[in-house]
């Protein structure tokens, strides 16, 4: 079985950004997510797993300074960085597993659609709570958009776990508040329907 890094980078070398299950041309709820937080435009956000998404151009045209990526593979941020041309240099760039990431600063915001749900191990998903715990300043936001109870249960060839707010909250435990949910229908790139959930938390 190939590692987790390896299974990423190999999605990326040989699919275009457009070419995956989970691309969107605009990151709408996620935007609507981050307005409700409320984050100031010099406040420190972090999209977690944010691949080659365009979230990252659309924060810095909203005006946040503040903002970095990371992934797990090298080469999804290199497609975001090649987009961005000179922007890239405006945002820190980090390749990393979630679930080694030790930040020297805390975040007003963490970001991350679709990354969590994959963490199928106990073990790892505990990690991934601490750290995102470690990670936010109190009274910080953490956006967190997995499949929902029924949307799929496999993406990129990978199991996944579903959540609704119940068990979102479970995984997080009481330091985190959730303060609004939301669903979506994503449509792939192949026309197929997957059911998300959003949720926005405080960090106490
Ligand atoms: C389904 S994609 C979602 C990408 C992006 N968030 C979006 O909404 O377009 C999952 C992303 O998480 C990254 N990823 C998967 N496991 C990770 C981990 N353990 N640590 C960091 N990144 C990870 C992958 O490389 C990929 O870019």
């Amino acid at each position: 079985m190939i590692n987790r890094k390896e299974h990423w980078e190999k999605i990326y070398s040989e699919k275009q950004p457009d070419q995956v299950s989970w691309f969107q041309t605009e990151p709408k709820k996620s935007l609507e997510m981050i307005s409700h937080a409320g984050t100031p435009k010099d406040g420190r956000i972090i999209d977690v797993g944010g691949g080659a998404s365009v979230l990252v151009d659309r924060l810095l045209n909203a005006g946040f300074k503040n903002v970095t990526v990371l992934d797990i593979s090298n080469a999804a941020l290199e497609y975001a960085k090649e987009r961005l041309g000179n922007r890239a240099e405006q945002v820190k760039w980090i390749v990393s597993d979630v679930t080694a990431f030790d930040p020297s600063k805390q975040f007003d915001l963490w970001h991350d659609r679709a990354v969590f749900h994959f963490l199928t191990e106990e073990t790892d998903r505990k990690k991934y709570a601490t750290i995102v715990g470690h990670s936010l300043k109190p009274g910080g936001h953490l956006i967190l958009a997995s499949f929902a109870p029924d949307g799929p249960n496999m993406c990129s060839n990978l199991n996944v776990c579903q959540y609704d707010a119940e068990r979102i909250q479970r995984e997080l435990g009481g330091d985190f508040q959730l303060i609004r949910e939301d669903s979506e229908t994503h449509v792939t790139p192949w026309k197929k329907d997957q059911k998300f959930r959003y949720f926005l938390f405080l960090r106490k």
